[in-house]
């Protein structure tokens, strides 16, 4: 039997100020402070102004993250903090504070790749076995991932450009809706009609499971443009038929691209089939329900974790961290930060793979 661990997760690749404690499978406490409102005025994340505030607010979101687990780092085993890929002065910030800790306190460092703590949240919620699919699907990434240990992964496809929340916070900004737009469109495509407006599925019929999502964002573009040339505005019921057109195109694109992904999975012949969703889009019912479906058909689990834990937060590096340190591995004081980090080594680099757009 593996001896219990208890690691602190620290996590600032992005805009969220994040730290966990997780023992073994049990998440103690997993403190998020976003920063949205820093941000707001400028229409996406600012690098500067996201470092910053990262190096203001680490050691109070530690400090939180400490006292709501009832713990103190004379409990923990570890320091895992995310290294990398990710917004360079954010991902520094986090590392230099974790770097610190461990001078201090003499805990082992643990440098973690921010999508393997996604991809391997499946195992901290739901206790997977190695291998299973993954979909990781967000406002800067979308990937198919078979993941087959802790460090290896496997990307059999992913978007060549836009990741699908992007598109769906640029259709929010195209109509005149609330940011973050994958809410905001979610929820006005309730009442809308979705065959109204007949939008691409683009790269549908090309074979593997490749994705592209930047054609649908200028279809989204014209469409809107063609209403407003017509009556002269959008009306709350264009809002709706524009958004619920544009849900069923991503949704469409997702759920057979998945299909064709878990072919090349299941010819694998895993023991216990899984599929999981992580990232932000993964909280759209749609995509879910879709999803859970073509599951059912293929009799595969589908896995998808509270969405606190499928968007960016410190707990998965924590658990990440954990699953390096079983294996035997950590770093030293000379861990440095990478903007870059791809985490199937043996693939070619893909346009869409980096994080850009709101949330970059
Ligand atoms: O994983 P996440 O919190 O952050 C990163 O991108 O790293 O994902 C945020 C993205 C945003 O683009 C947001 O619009 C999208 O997830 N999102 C949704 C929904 N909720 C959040 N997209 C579609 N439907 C939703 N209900
Ligand atoms: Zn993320």
């Amino acid at each position: 039997m593996t001896r219990s661990l208890t690691i602190l997760g620290i996590e600032s690749s992005c805009d969220d100020t994040a730290a966990a404690v997780v023992r073994d499978c049990d998440v103690l406490a997993s403190v998020v402070y976003g920063q949205t409102a820093l941000h707001a005025e400028f229409g996406g994340v600012v690098p500067e102004i996201a470092a910053r505030a990262h190096a203001e607010k680490l050691d109070h979101c530690i400090e939180e993250a400490l006292a709501e687990a009832g713990v103190t780092f004379a409990d923990l085993d570890a320091i895992a903090v995310t290294a990398g890929p990710g917004l360079i002065g954010g991902v520094l910030s986090g590392v230099m504070c974790a770097k610190g800790l461990s001078a201090a306190t003499g805990l082992p460092l643990i440098g973690v790749n921010h999508l393997a703590g996604h991809a391997l949240t499946p195992r901290l919620t739901d206790q997977l076995t190695y291998p299973y699919l993954m979909l990781l699907v967000s406002g800067g990434h979308c990937q198919f991932l078979i993941a087959a240990g802790h460090d290896s992964f496997q990307r059999i496809g992913g978007t060549i450009d836009d990741a699908p929340g992007e598109a769906f916070d640029k259709t929010a900004r195209l109509l005149g809706l609330p940011q973050p737009g994958g809410p905001s469109v979610e929820k006005a495509a309730k009442t809308g009609d979705a065959r109204r407006f007949p939008l691409p599925r683009p790269l549908l019929n090309q074979p593997g499971c490749d994705m592209s999502f930047s054609g649908l964002k200028t279809a989204i573009l014209r469409a809107r443009d063609s209403v407003v040339a017509e009556k002269g505005g959008l009306a709350t019921q264009d809002q709706a038929d524009l958004s619920a057109s544009f849900q069923a195109a991503i949704t469409d694109v997702l759920i057979e691209k998945s299909r064709r992904a878990l072919d090349t999975y299941l010819a694998l012949n895993p023991e216990k089939p899984a599929f999981a969703i992580a990232g932000g889009v993964a909280a759209n019912t749609a995509v879910r329900d879709g999803l859970m479906a073509l599951c059912a058909g293929l009799e595969t689990d589908f896995v998808a974790p509270p969405l606190r834990l499928c968007t960016d937060n410190a707990a998965m590096i924590a658990y990440a961290g954990l699953e390096r340190m079983q294996a035997g591995e950590q770093d030293d004081l000379t861990l440095s930060a990478r903007p870059r980090w791809p985490l199937d080594k043996r693939a070619a680099p893909m346009l869409g793979s980096g994080k850009k757009g709101a949330k970059a």
